[in-house]
């Protein structure tokens, strides 16, 4: 990952201008591919040179891609923490070495608020709520148990402890919603499949999926259909995201709701960083605004959608 680092892939004119050094979490998921080029096509088009990297899902990954952006004097640098903890002896570096830094679509959990200039991204605990409150208003004519199986993200990530939270302060007011099976698909479809086909083989009713990301739902499907049940309507899914393929998910009736989570977060983040570097006051938090899909939102919005 050094090497990509180094090699990076500057966009800009790399003279004069100014340098992001970005660390990105992979490409774990359709939501972090669009996300990616987002923020690409973005530095391209602020003129701003860009470094980027893709840390692999790997947390060391991203530590020692944001010391090599310290050792190159970049501008800023801007990174999506892959998990929440860990991240203050690295944070201190870039504050000591006067480099600021910019969190995207993910939190830390530090405590010291000087050790960044400003966090852009998602409410996940709102998204987990609005997961949960579709969930509400769906069952809400039943007396019966409804068994949830959960497919969360990856361990220790900021969405998937938020996403859980929200999910779960909502639906535990009501004891009829009990989450049966709850483990990790690390946000990728292939881990999804897996989990839901290990849930399927170990409880005899699954009324519900809630999963963390549209990947890991669509994954899931694939293990229904082929356990000879049908997606949507033998086991109900809702997930959060809204890329492509899930809102298809939605229009032919495999999945029933969409939480949005926006990963075009590229333009916001160039005006950032040059309100940064010109030294002008900026937010501290940066909440991005986001909405829902039923079948009938995704069939309008499918044919304009980007990613
Ligand atoms: O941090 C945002 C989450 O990361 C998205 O919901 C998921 O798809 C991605 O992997």
């Amino acid at each position: 990952t050094l090497a990509a680092v180094a090699a990076g892939c500057g966009s800009g004119s790399g003279s004069g201008g100014t340098t992001l050094g970005f660390s990105q979490v992979g490409a774990e998921s359709g939501w972090r591919t669009a996300n990616t080029q987002s923020i690409q096509d973005s530095a391209k088009d602020a003129g701003i040179n860009l470094k980027f990297a893709d840390a692999q899902q790997k947390q060391e990954n991203q530590i020692k891609a944001i010391r090599s952006y310290i050792q190159q004097h970049v501008d800023v640098i801007a990174f999506s923490p892959v998990v929440e903890s860990g991240w203050d002896t690295v944070l201190k570096e870039a504050k000591d070495a006067k480099i600021p830094v910019i969190l995207t679509d993910r939190a830390v959990d530090s405590k010291d608020p000087s050790y960044y200039a400003t966090f852009l991204g998602s409410d996940f605990v709102e998204e987990g709520k609005k997961a949960a409150q579709w969930v509400i208003d769906t069952y809400k004519n039943s007396n019966e148990t409804v068994n949830i199986a959960e497919l969360q993200g990856t361990t220790g990530s900021a969405p998937a402890i938020d996403r859980k939270k929200g999910f779960s302060d909502l639906i535990s007011a009501d004891p009829k919603f009990k989450i049966v099976a709850s483990q990790t698909g690390d946000f990728t479809r292939a881990k999804g499949k897996e989990v839901m086909q290990a849930f399927l083989a170990s409880h005899q009713k699954i009324d519900l999926l809630f999963a963390h990301n549209d990947d890991m739902a669509l994954g899931a499907i694939q293990a229904i259909e082929e356990a000879g049940l049908k997606p949507g309507k033998d086991i109900k899914i809702v997930s959060i995201d809204g890329v492509h393929d899930a809102l298809q998910a939605l229009v032919d009736g495999k999945e029933n709701y969409v939480v949005e989570c926006n990963p075009l977060l590229g333009p916001q983040l160039m005006d950032l960083v040059k309100k940064i570097k010109a030294g002008q006051p900026v937010d501290h938090r940066i909440v991005t605004t986001e909405t829902t899909f039923t079948p009938e939102q995704a069939a309008a919005a499918l044919p304009s959608r980007k990613y």
